[in-house]
């Protein structure tokens, strides 16, 4: 096992490998997973502006979460080159099975500052997940450069994973967010496993 893998089972902790089809199924059409990727860019940098929207007190968070806006933009950006160069073009927006099933498990009825952990929890397990995805297309994918492309986004997904439970973590505590992630994890297991495997959809 290679340092990446080591450090993969390590960090992320997600407790069900992706079913090693759905590679294969992803490549068989570009342009519906690049689509699907964009707009996970795109989701993640509207998140980070609604965080800071709602928590502008958090000093650290918004300080933080500031240059990931832009940076999750650059990702949007360097997928829609991806496709330029491809000449494919952007399809539209599809509904979001997984996270939709993960805003459904938070919980909303606590204190303001518990709903933000909650909200860096869901956003630490996107980013994971996403992570773990990318790891597999950037192993297995067929295309070269496909491959390098989501290599890079892996590096980058992995450090916002770590960041968003270093902020759960100072916005609560280390206790509350290990209990409260092992939850997130054992949820994402059995949604996943609900979840049609789907070449279109980057969850
Ligand atoms: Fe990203
Ligand atoms: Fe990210």
């Amino acid at each position: 096992m290679n340092e990446l893998d080591e450090a993969h089972k390590r960090v992320l902790g997600l407790q069900l490998p992706t079913d090693p089809r759905w590679v294969n199924m992803a490549e068989m059409d570009l342009t519906e997973i690049l689509t699907d990727h964009a707009y996970c860019e795109q989701k993640a940098a509207t998140s980070c502006i609604t965080l800071i929207q709602q928590y502008p007190e958090k000093v650290e968070m918004v300080e933080e979460l500031a240059p990931i806006v832009t940076e999750e933009w650059g990702h949007f950006r360097l997928v829609l080159a991806e496709m330029k160069k491809r000449n494919l073009i952007l399809g539209r927006q599809r509904k979001d099975e997984y996270v939709n099933a993960l805003m459904k498990f938070q919980k909303k009825d606590g204190a303001w500052e518990d709903r933000l952990v909650e909200k860096l929890l869901v956003f630490a397990l996107i980013e994971a997940r996403s992570c773990e995805r990318f790891r597999l297309l950037s192993l297995h994918i067929s295309d070269e450069e496909l491959k390098d492309f989501y290599y890079k986004f892996m590096v980058a997904e992995a450090a916002h994973y770590k960041l968003f439970i270093k902020l759960a973590k100072k916005y609560s505590s280390e206790e509350k967010v290990a209990k409260r992630w092992k939850e997130y994890l054992d949820f994402e297991e059995k949604m996943l496993k609900t979840l049609e495997v789907r070449g279109d959809r980057m969850h």
